[in-house]
């Protein structure tokens, strides 16, 4: 017998807080007004997606005092925006990224409970663990926790946050009009939490909310970060998108799973990938050639190959030649908190490794960033992105994608309307919602133990 066809989860990522997004093209509307994440969230909703996703950028990324030229900067607030969009929609989940270590339990407790209420179930939390000074001067707290113990706060966080959601079981509210009983149990929201990170103790004063606690993700691709995920996220938010960078990914987390007590389906593999979408495969080419250029201006490319030299390279030509200067690998980093800092470990090598490529096909340093950065995942007309994506699921590279278009707010429509039918006719995709709340699109346990389909089935 044939293995079963697995089914596809997909979602719409708003842009914010780097340059995949393209602010300069002349379809991009506004990244701040309401309008836009309205609509952006009723295309993914009309296409039965999964969920929305938020990330976060704490603090607007620069270097040498200058703000980024093509970064989509000053995203409103993550809580704001989604408890917005839990009034213009009905089904689609709506997961923010909100950071474990500049914020306290009880305060991301608090709100992500409230969304979970306000949408009626339809609340997750993408748990990130950055924790660089730079980032951290905004909260009076630079680099107030060593990179090693960012993942025992993230920990210890999640479990705080837990028994806060957990101090309601969901039958306490009386509201008995006649007898004026307001709580059936004294003690609700009562919790004590005593620990290497947070000592705490008093009332959590949200009731029970209607996924009893919102879908938990995780985004980090260390050691630690993988046993986290493996350990006690729902799904992680990866960026392995090559078929076989996915496979490896997926095997490496999934086999992680049973030293938890847990089974491989209870973790989604969630990348987020870029697409480009034309009439034909020829034209969505060309199409995604031009975004790439798009993406990386002179001064981008600029920019980008001071994560590897660590020096000011603004004097130079970027349709000109790599410099001839080695990398500074003694001082203070000039791109403080970006996380490709950390991509290129030996800065040495790597740029030998990029003056050979760049001498070999003659590139520039422009050429070089557009080459050898961030492509496009998914090139090509409808058909070829729905046999691809489905390709890549059925291969178990992914449980699904999280889609990252590079216009806003339009930039999902033609996915909607073009490749979702194909994905459905495939059969597999939803055609409909089956459930109200997200842990019923992912198909996730509740964590009373109420609707597990997969242990079900
Ligand atoms: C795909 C992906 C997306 C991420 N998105 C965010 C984000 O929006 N905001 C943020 O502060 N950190 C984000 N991170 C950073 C991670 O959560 C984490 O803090 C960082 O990668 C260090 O963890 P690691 O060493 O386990 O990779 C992201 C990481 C990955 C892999």
């Amino acid at each position: 017998m044939s293995k079963p066809l697995k089914q596809i989860h997909l979602a719409a990522h708003f842009p914010g807080v780097n340059n995949t997004t393209v602010w300069s093209d002349p379809a991009s509307g506004s990244h701040i007004d309401f309008s836009s994440f309205a609509h952006f969230a009723r295309t993914a909703e009309r296409a039965k997606f999964d969920f929305l996703f938020l990330a976060e950028g704490l603090r607007l990324r620069e270097q040498g005092g200058k703000i980024y030229d093509l970064d989509v900067v000053g995203r409103p607030d993550t809580f704001t925006v989604l408890s917005a969009l839990a009034a213009v929609t009905e089904h689609l989940g709506l997961t923010g990224t909100i950071n474990s270590t500049f914020n306290e339990p009880y305060e991301v407790a608090r709100q992500f409970a409230s969304l979970d209420h306000l949408s009626g179930g339809r609340a997750a939390w993408n748990v990130v663990t950055s924790w660089d000074a730079f980032t951290g001067e905004n909260f009076r707290r630079g680099g107030f926790l060593p990179q090693e113990e960012r993942y025992s706060r993230a920990k210890e966080f999640l479990a705080t946050a837990h028994e806060l959601f957990d101090s309601w079981h969901g039958d306490e509210i009386l509201a008995d009009q006649e007898t004026g009983r307001f709580l059936s149990d004294a003690k609700a929201g009562a919790f004590v939490h005593r620990g290497q990170h947070f000592d705490i103790h008093g009332r959590f004063n949200v009731p029970r909310s209607p996924q009893g606690r919102p879908v938990i993700f995780q985004a980090g691709d260390s050691e630690e970060g993988r046993e986290f995920a493996a350990s006690d996220a729902d799904a992680i938010f990866s960026r392995h998108t090559t078929l076989e960078a996915g496979r490896a990914f997926y095997t490496d987390v999934k086999r992680r799973l049973a030293k938890y007590g847990r089974r491989p389906d209870q973790l989604l593999i969630l990348p987020a990938a870029t697409f480009t979408l034309a009439d034909t495969d020829a034209e969505a080419r060309e199409l995604a050639k031009e975004v790439r250029r798009q993406q990386v201006s002179g001064a981008t490319a600029l920019r980008h190959l001071e994560f590897v030299w660590n020096r000011d390279l603004s004097g130079y030509d970027p349709d000109g030649p790599l410099p001839d200067i080695d990398p500074d690998v003694t001082s203070r980093h000039i791109a403080e908190g970006r996380a490709q800092v950390r991509m290129y470990r030996d800065p040495l090598a790597t740029a030998r490794e990029w003056r050979e490529l760049a001498a070999a096909h003659n590139w520039s340093i422009r050429d070089l960033v557009i080459e050898t950065g961030n492509r496009q995942n998914f090139i090509g007309s409808a058909g070829t992105i729905a046999r691809t994506i489905d390709e890549y699921v059925q291969n178990d590279a992914s449980d699904g994608f999280i889609l990252v278009p590079h216009v806003t707010p339009t930039g999902l429509d033609a996915f909607a309307d073009k490749v979702v039918p194909l994905l459905q006719e495939r059969g597999v995709f939803r055609t409909d919602y089956e459930g109200p709340t997200l842990r019923d699109h992912l198909g996730l346990a509740h964590p009373d133990g109420l609707g597990d389909r997969r242990a079900a089935s």
